[in-house]
């Protein structure tokens, strides 16, 4: 039981490629990242698609394929676990399916989703798909189909709805992600006076510093379970018994 007079926090986690790394999918910037092997022009940017969209889709059907191959890791499974006790919204820049298939039900998907493809030409023509897809596959109004992922280039339509969320927060937490990319890495200006912010990630991520964010610096698998459990532990210390 909790004391009703105590406020819950709400709870954001922003998560990158690192929380999906122990599944095995590889991150963009580490060493051995997919950024040293493809070019970002070539295969995330407007630009890349109107030169070579075979190459593009080749790109994101490999992504599209391997996701068959993982399962989410403990790190995916202990914000499923968060969320049982708190009120819990996930920004994900992933476009990988792991948040869900893990069980966590709010996920804002802010760089696409690789389980779905749309119209090159009508936007809101969106399909969802775990399938490769090849020049001459095409929407309904017969159009060439297009991963539904934002590139380098490209508005990212719920970047406002994010900032939203995360104005909101009592509680954030950052989870694998190099916070390189704008505006997503802008996102933690909106955090309120006064909330927690935590940030885990192996590497030496200088934007600790910067934002002011307590920095566990362990991998997801091993410090995000520990971290949902102090948190719980907090508001609800009977549930750890
Ligand atoms: N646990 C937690 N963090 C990890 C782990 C791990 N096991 N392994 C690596 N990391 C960290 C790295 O130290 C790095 O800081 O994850 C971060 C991954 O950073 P990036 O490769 O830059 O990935 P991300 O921040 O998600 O990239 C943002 O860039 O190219 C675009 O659209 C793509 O959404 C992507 C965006």
């Amino acid at each position: 039981m909790t004391d009703p007079d105590v406020k819950l926090p709400r709870i954001i986690v922003l998560t990158g490629a690192g929380i999906s790394a122990e599944s095995g999918i590889r991150t963009f910037r580490d060493s051995g990242g997919l950024w040293e092997e493809h070019s970002i022009m070539d295969v995330a940017t407007p630009e890349g698609w109107m030169r070579n969209p075979a190459l593009v889709l080749d790109f994101y059907n490999q992504r599209r394929a391997q996701l068959k191959e993982v399962e989410p890791n403990p790190a995916h499974l202990a914000l499923v676990k968060l969320e049982k006790f708190f009120s819990t919204s996930i920004v994900t820049q992933n476009v990988d399916d792991l948040h869900e298939r893990a069980g966590s039900s709010k996920v804002l998907h802010l760089h696409g989703e690789l389980l779905k493809v749309r119209s090159e030409r009508f936007d809101d023509l969106i399909y969802t798909t775990d399938q490769a897809i090849h020049l001459g596959d095409v929407c309904e109004q017969g159009a060439q189909l297009r991963p539904h992922i934002v590139w380098f280039g490209e508005d990212v339509p719920m970047i406002s709805v994010a900032a939203d969320m995360v104005k909101d927060a009592d509680v954030i937490i950052v989870v694998g992600t190099s916070l390189n990319v704008y505006p997503a890495a802008g996102l933690l200006y909106h955090a309120p006076y006064g909330s927690r912010k935590f940030l885990i990630d192996p590497s030496d991520n200088p934007t600790s510093n910067v934002y002011r964010l307590t920095h566990i610096q362990e991998n997801a698998g091993k410090a995000l379970p520990v971290l949902v459990d102090e948190l719980i532990g907090e508001y609800f210390p009977a549930a750890l018994d």
